[in-house]
């Protein structure tokens, strides 16, 4: 953490360093490449879906396009991981996504909070339940449609090891995971980071880096008073 982390008289403070900001626009950037390449393909009879692939250099063009991408998310995905794993290994930050048992109890306590049976909302550490889940999707998301889009790229290889069957399976796998991901990520997450009350019209912070520590003390009051060293409540996290 640097002092600027830490500083919070300015009133912001550093919740996303640069790796972290760029990690997520390539992501994004990438994702957004697939979708615009993959689901044309699984809608082809649809007029969009042929005026994309038209403008889009025809289906062969298409095809290579988002093979690029889909290899540039499996390189994305590797890069996070081992970025992970060497610093919580390192001890730099503790496991901040590891999901808890304190994440069930928070989300019954939310629910409670919005039926007016609980006096305070549930106070959160440096991620809530809902960025653990949406993480969590987002990882296991990654990889089914890595290893099934791997699969659609070299059918003959994959059958040589199983049975042919795993094909056409992989192929339904990775047509409707794909409708899905862009569903949760057009529906769910713009929610999050655009329309929800807290953040309304957008939350900036991934992509500056920084967030009010007004919003940390609304959102994230465990991690603050960690940063602040106070006492950090009974949930710490980096366990
Ligand atoms: C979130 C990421 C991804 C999304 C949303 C996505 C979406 C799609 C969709 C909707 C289709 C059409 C399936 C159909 O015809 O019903 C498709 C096809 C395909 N995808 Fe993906 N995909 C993603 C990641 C990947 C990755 C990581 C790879 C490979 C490394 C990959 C390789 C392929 C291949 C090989 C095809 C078959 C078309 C072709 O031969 O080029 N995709 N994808």
């Amino acid at each position: 953490m640097s002092d600027e982390a830490v500083n919070s008289e300015a009133g912001f403070l550093l919740r996303f360093s640069p790796a972290q900001r760029v990690e997520h626009f390539v992501t994004m950037v990438d994702f957004v490449g697939l979708v615009l390449t993959g689901l044309p393909q699984k809608f082809y009879t649809a007029r969009w879906a042929q005026w994309l692939i038209g403008n889009l250099g025809g289906i062969d063009g298409v095809r290579w396009i988002h093979r690029f991408f889909g290899i540039l998310l499996i390189v994305a995905v590797l890069w996070h991981a081992v970025g992970a794993m060497r610093a919580i290994l390192s001890r730099k930050v503790g496991f901040s996504m590891a999901v808890n048992k304190r994440d069930f109890t928070d989300a019954v306590t939310t629910l409670r909070y919005y039926l007016g049976l609980e006096d305070h909302p549930a106070a959160f550490d440096r991620y809530d339940y809902k960025q653990k889940w949406e993480y969590w999707s987002l990882m296991i998301g990654n990889v089914i449609m890595i290893l099934s889009g791997l699969t659609l790229m070299y059918p003959a290889v994959v059958a040589r090891f199983g049975p042919g069957e795993i094909i056409p399976a992989a192929k339904v796998a990775h047509s409707n995971e794909g409708l899905m991901a862009f569903l949760v990520i057009t529906i769910w997450h713009i929610f999050n980071a655009h329309l929800h009350p807290d953040v309304f019209p957008f939350d900036a912070s991934i992509f500056t880096g920084s967030i009010s520590r007004e919003r940390m003390a609304h959102e994230h009051p465990l991690e603050l008073a960690r940063l602040e060293g106070r006492e950090p409540g009974d949930h710490g996290h980096g366990h």
